[in-house]
């Protein structure tokens, strides 16, 4: 159960960054996970993408991104903790944080407004990329992430 170990870690420091919204998506998407895993349902949900497509939005990911994010999205470190300023470092996008427990819509907004008003420091996008530039960021994005994790995003958080 390594996987479970790895989210009631996760869970308590998950939704810190982001929408108040969160909390809710991801203690679902956890009881989810346990129960499609105990029920042997999971491995049904396969990723269809286009590899031009995860080649597109990785290229244009290490341009505008990278220097925040790491060259394969991997963030900081120790982005649960904050900064001396109080603000948080740039997470990781892999499935080793939270990406994932938001939809393509609400990532797709975040990335075209930025960051909460003080709370860090992301940037937003909405005049520098155009929306199909963030469609294939965000495609490589979920590539990064594991079948398991891919699997519980996109049956409780992307089609809930
Ligand atoms: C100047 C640094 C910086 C750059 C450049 C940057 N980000 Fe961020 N990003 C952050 C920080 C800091 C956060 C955490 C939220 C906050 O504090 O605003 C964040 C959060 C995010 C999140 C939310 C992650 C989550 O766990 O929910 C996504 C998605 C994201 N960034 C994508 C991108 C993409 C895509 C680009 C390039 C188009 C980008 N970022 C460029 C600093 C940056």
């Amino acid at each position: 159960m390594k996987l479970q170990r790895f989210l009631s870690r996760i869970i308590p420091v998950a939704c810190i960054l982001l929408l108040g919204s969160c909390t809710d998506s991801v203690t679902t998407a956890t009881k989810l996970l346990q129960q499609l895993q105990q029920q042997g349902l999971m491995g049904e949900v396969k990723r269809n993408f286009d590899t031009k497509q995860i080649k597109r939005g990785h290229e244009i990911f290490i341009k505008n991104c990278a220097i925040c994010h790491g060259q394969n999205g991997e963030g900081t470190a120790d982005w649960r903790k904050p900064l001396v300023n109080g603000r948080y470092p740039p997470p990781p996008l892999d499935s080793t944080a939270h990406a994932w427990h938001h939809s393509t819509e609400e990532l797709k907004r975040f990335i075209l407004k930025g960051g909460p008003p003080g709370e860090g420091r992301m940037p937003e996008w909405q005049d520098k990329l155009s929306e199909q530039e963030i469609d294939d960021i965000l495609v490589w994005v979920k590539s990064l992430w594991s079948e398991e994790i891919y699997e519980a995003w996109y049956r409780q958080i992307e089609n809930r």
